[in-house]
């Protein structure tokens, strides 16, 4: 069968097959720079659930998960600057080290929002994976510490990512046309 969503991808940016090398290639380096720790993976959601699974499964060492879930963005495009924390943690995380996986960073707003009020919670390191990095349109003092793919300045849906809650399901990431949004 056809997939439905695919007539309103304007171009592929990475395939199925490309993401999962360069995801297994992320938790190879991540699980040798906290080798004999035992990291806690904070997912961001939603829009990190497709990365954050195949992530921890290139993950060789012993970790932790949780997840929060924060909320920016309503139905547009970008970022209203208002963060709003909608899940908070289920444990301290006083004293662990914490590694944030994100789906994109775009603005930087809700990543710089999230770290500092992680601060105050007293983890002894917070660090920053993102599986997209979208480095033209940072508004925040912030950069991945690990990131998958740099991306240009076009709204990107698939593997987690939405757009109005829709392409999360989407195998591969694509840049969505843009009458799909402006109309
Ligand atoms: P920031 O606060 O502007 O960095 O926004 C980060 C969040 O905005 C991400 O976690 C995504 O949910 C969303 N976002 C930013 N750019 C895109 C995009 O191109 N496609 C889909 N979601 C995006
Ligand atoms: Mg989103």
């Amino acid at each position: 069968m056809k997939n439905e969503m695919q007539e309103d991808i304007l171009r592929v940016l990475f395939t199925q097959e490309e993401i999962q090398n360069r995801v297994n290639a992320l938790g190879a380096q991540i699980s040798g720079v906290y080798q004999g720790r035992t990291p806690l993976f904070l997912g961001v959601l939603k829009g990190c659930f497709v990365f954050m699974a195949d992530l921890m499964r290139a993950v060789s060492i012993q970790c932790n998960m949780d997840f929060m879930a924060v909320s920016s963005y309503g139905n547009g495009t970008s970022s209203t600057g208002a963060v709003r924390i909608t899940k908070d943690l289920s444990r301290d995380i006083e004293g662990q080290d914490i590694i944030i996986v994100e789906d994109i960073l775009d603005s930087g707003i809700t990543l710089n929002y999230l770290r500092g009020y992680l601060s105050t919670r007293l983890p002894s390191s917070i660090r920053i994976v993102t599986l997209l990095d979208k480095p033209d349109r940072r508004r925040a003092d912030i950069h991945p510490d690990y990131f998958g793919f740099t991306v240009p300045d076009e709204f990107v849906v698939g593997y987690g990512l939405d757009y109005a809650e829709r392409y999360r399901n989407l195998p591969y990431i694509g840049i969505l046309k843009p009458e799909v949004y402006s109309s």
